[in-house]
């Protein structure tokens, strides 16, 4: 039996719902060859977009390349992932990967195993590593293909903010940027949570990706389209929630994607029959219990001023933090303090910087945090 809520992982087939225009948008920019930013805030839906969009893709002529480099330390992984996704992203067998490599790739030794995963066939890996002559080579292999066979190739690059983390950082992207924004029959889709670094990577004129593609801010899923989904998807377990309801539960995690999912799949446990406020009351609750743990590990090694200054946001104060009536009243420090605790915790995803001020980044964050410490 199909689950009737999903969260926590990418959402396909009928648990993704709505994303028409985003699903068109982005499918278009893909067969158009246009690079593509998106950029959203945790568990908003990207992965899932992305996937979407490129389920949708009809041309034979446009291969697309999946890669995620959550757990790249620095760029020779990263090259070693690019190479091997490339590969295996448009062989389909292990020899095809092999002779790809010999012919594209030939001052590398790539080394081909058959994996003993059996969701995947094959590994690929070339030891890459600083004495590696040319790393453009590889950032060119998508190229080299394309035009060899006549193709184009979007890659894809999942939790691409993990760039940021790498030694000589700047030095990596500018090599790629180099490489990449010469492409002719390659583009790319670069994606990723942590919205603050995202937005640094792109949206800071003086960082070597500024203006590298199309931005695209991911918003949340709108309220009546979540309603439908929901009332359809208790309607499969015979259960009913009536729109108010749901729309209701909506508002409780303010739209936040995975929370609408895992707080309906909550209040569906609850249920017999049709929903109640109790067991809208007893989903939500489930819910805290359910992330608090996570919760204290984030605030564990915060400090008085960090601390205070979420206080403040939960008095309602999201702008002018450097007055000195907020400064003295919550007890910020100095003037100066306040951009260092802002940056940890942006760092830390706590809070998101918009255009009308600073708020809590995780609704439910915000609930629990108002209930355990400024009560
Ligand atoms: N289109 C959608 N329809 C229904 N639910 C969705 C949709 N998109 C996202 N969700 C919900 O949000 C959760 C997270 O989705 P996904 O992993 O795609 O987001 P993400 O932005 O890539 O997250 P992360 O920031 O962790 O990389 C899903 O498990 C699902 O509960
Ligand atoms: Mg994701």
């Amino acid at each position: 039996m199909s689950k009737p809520f999903v969260y926590g992982t990418a959402v396909f087939g009928e648990n993704f719902t709505d994303r028409k225009a985003e699903t068109k948008h982005l499918k278009m920019n893909f067969e158009a060859g246009v690079n593509t930013i998106l950029i959203s805030p945790r568990r908003t839906g990207k992965t899932s977009l992305v996937y979407k969009a490129v389920e949708q893709i009809t041309d034979p002529s446009i291969k697309v390349v999946m890669m995620d480099i959550y757990d790249c330390r620095d760029e020779y992984e990263f090259y070693e992932r690019f190479a091997s996704a490339v590969l295996k992203g448009l062989a389909t067998k292990a020899e095809q990967a092999m002779t790809l490599a010999k012919s594209f790739l030939s001052r590398l030794s790539p080394k081909i195993s058959i994996s003993p995963d059996p969701s995947q066939e094959f590994s690929v890996s070339f030891g890459i590593g600083p004495k590696t002559e040319k790393p453009e080579e590889i950032l060119d292999l998508p190229e080299k293909i394309a035009q060899k066979r006549n193709l184009n190739i979007v890659v894809c690059i999942d939790e691409f903010q993990q760039v940021g983390e790498f030694p000589d950082s700047i030095g990596f992207q500018k090599k790629a940027r180099g490489v990449w924004q010469l492409q002719k029959n390659v583009s790319y889709c670069l994606f990723g949570s942590k919205k603050h670094m995202m937005d640094k990577l792109f949206q800071d004129k003086s960082m070597p990706f500024y203006h590298f593609g199309d931005m695209f801010f991911l918003e949340a899923i709108p309220k009546e389209e979540w309603i439908n989904y929901i009332v359809q998807r208790f309607a499969t377990r015979n259960m009913i929630i009536s729109e108010e309801m749901a729309g209701r539960l909506c508002d409780r995690v303010q739209l936040y994607s995975s929370y609408v999912q895992q707080l309906a799949w909550n209040v569906l446990i609850e249920t017999e029959g049709e929903v109640t406020e109790q067991n809208l009351e007893s989903g939500y609750e489930l819910l805290i219990r359910q992330t608090s743990a996570l919760f204290m590990r984030q605030l564990a090694n915060l400090t008085v001023y960090q601390m205070n200054y979420l206080k403040v946001l939960d008095a309602g104060v999201h702008t002018g933090f450097q007055s000195s009536d907020i400064l003295e009243e919550y007890r910020l420090g100095s003037k100066s303090n306040i951009t260092r605790v802002e940056n940890v915790l942006l760092g830390k995803e706590l809070i998101d910087k918009r255009p009308d001020g600073v708020y809590f980044a995780d609704p439910v964050f915000a609930y629990w945090f108002h209930r355990e410490y400024c009560k």
